[in-house]
């Protein structure tokens, strides 16, 4: 019998490696400083696992990892849709530095070429990443049929809307690709043909952006696009201010991603029966506080959220209620009605970074102790209390947390 050329001896080995990779299971890609560009440019969604051989929840996550990249690829062959890549960040530390990974495991998100600063957070469990897979890989545009349509809208957010010539138009491939990115900020629609003739310039698409109904004038917040659009880069700046708002709410959601930020939360907790003070703590940040970049201005459901708000020593009944959490500590806004007084939630702010707060906590604390109470009711400092968002900030028992320090060039 002729012995097989090397070739062909090469080819069956390769042939046995892909059906044994298959059999173990390993869908997902090595991600190294080497290939990583390559991948980020040539597909539309990329989940990167960094990890370490070390860390415990790392080895819990690999093989729930692999068996989801193995599904996902299963529904979605097609070359250049989604990968699951895993990084070991042991041996690609520049690599890990230069997505921020400061806990393991950290599992970034890619999308269309872009790295984003969101991050899968979701369950670490096959249906769950199969779901996020399959909403990330939606359309994230809705398109609408009448213009009916666009009269209910949704509380919470903004709406882009595009009155385009056509489907295959130039335009709209930029449009969706900007939506891909921003689908958590906005909410996009889409209308094409006859139906859009009227509200759109003759043989020209439109975008318009629609505010939140409940920020304070939502009529104002209403614009048109003049920018380039087949430029992605300066739709997705137009868009980003449009659709990022200064207040944003808080869930349990997003949680985690909001303290990661790692600034002081100044939250409003409000009765969802009442969505005033929501308009009325917006229209306050507006007019007085534009400028601030020290904290993040949110609205909290009390509801949702009353664990806080009992801890705070109130409850549903008392909302609207105003309180920083600073991962530390949290202090309580003295009176709601002040917010209408220009300067007094600004120096409730300010207190916070002046120490002024903090050095009021440990006071009260003395004076509490002393039995002496000599200062007058309405200069009574904040009532502070232990930060309880910091239960939501990422976990010790979900993540490795580290200190990764940076080198100075
Ligand atoms: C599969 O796992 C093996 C052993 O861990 C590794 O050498 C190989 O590169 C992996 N294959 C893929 C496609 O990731
Ligand atoms: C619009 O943006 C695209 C993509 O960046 C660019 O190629 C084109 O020249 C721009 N058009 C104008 C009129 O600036
Ligand atoms: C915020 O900054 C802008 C530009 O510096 C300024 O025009 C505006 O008055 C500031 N707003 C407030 C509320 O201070
Ligand atoms: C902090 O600033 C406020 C005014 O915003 C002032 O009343 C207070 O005395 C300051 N506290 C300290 C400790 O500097
Ligand atoms: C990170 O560094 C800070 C300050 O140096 C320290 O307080 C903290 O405990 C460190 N955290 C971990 C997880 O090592």
């Amino acid at each position: 019998m002729k012995v097989a050329g090397t070739r062909e001896v090469l080819t069956l080995l390769a042939v046995l490696v892909t059906q044994h990779s298959l059999v173990t299971g390993n869908s997902t890609v090595v991600v190294t400083h080497e290939n990583v560009q390559g991948l980020i440019d040539s597909n539309e969604l990329l989940l990167l696992s960094f990890y370490t051989e070390w860390c415990r929840f790392s080895k819990i996550l690999e093989p729930i990892f692999e068996e989801a990249a193995a599904k996902i690829h299963q529904k979605f062959p097609e070359h250049g849709r989604v990968i699951l890549g895993k990084v070991n960040c042991d041996k690609e530390e520049v690599l890990a530095d230069q997505f921020n990974i400061i806990k393991y495991p950290t599992i970034k998100i890619v999308r269309n070429g872009l790295i984003s600063n969101q991050e899968y957070r979701g369950q670490r469990s096959l249906e769950a990443f199969m779901q996020f897979v399959e909403r990330e890989l939606s359309d994230p545009i809705k398109e609408f049929h009448s213009i009916d349509e666009l009269k209910g809208a949704e509380v919470g957010h903004g709406i882009v809307i595009g009155y385009f010539i056509s489907k295959d138009h130039v335009e709209y491939d930029t449009y969706r690709r900007v939506a891909s990115l921003m689908r958590n900020d906005c909410r996009f629609l889409v209308g094409f043909g006859d139906l859009t003739k009227d509200l759109r310039p003759p043989g020209k698409n439109a975008l318009i952006f629609r505010g939140d109904p409940s920020i304070p004038n939502p009529k104002q917040s209403y614009s048109e696009y003049q920018g380039n659009k087949t430029s992605f880069k300066d739709l997705t700046a137009w868009i980003d201010t449009k659709c990022v708002p200064v207040v944003r709410e808080v869930t349990f959601a997003n949680a985690e991603e909001l303290s990661e930020e790692g600034l002081p939360f100044v939250l409003l907790f409000y009765n969802k029966q009442d969505l005033g003070p929501i308009q009325e703590f917006k229209k306050a940040i507006h007019s007085q506080l534009e400028n601030e970049t020290r904290v993040n201005f949110l609205t909290a459901d009390g509801e949702l959220f009353k664990h806080p708000l009992y801890h705070l020593g109130k409850s549903p009944g008392d909302l609207p209620i105003i309180a920083i959490d600073s991962f530390i500590h949290m202090y309580l806004f003295p009176r709601y009605e002040d917010i209408h007084v220009p300067g007094v939630l600004k120096k409730f702010i300010d207190d916070l970074f002046n120490g002024s707060l903090h050095f009021n906590f440990h006071s009260t604390e003395e004076s509490d102790e002393k039995s002496e109470s000599t200062i007058e009711p309405t200069q009574l400092p904040p009532v502070v209390h232990e930060s309880k968002f910091k239960e939501l900030m990422p976990s010790k028992h979900r993540y490795t947390l580290i200190n990764r320090s940076r080198d100075e060039l």
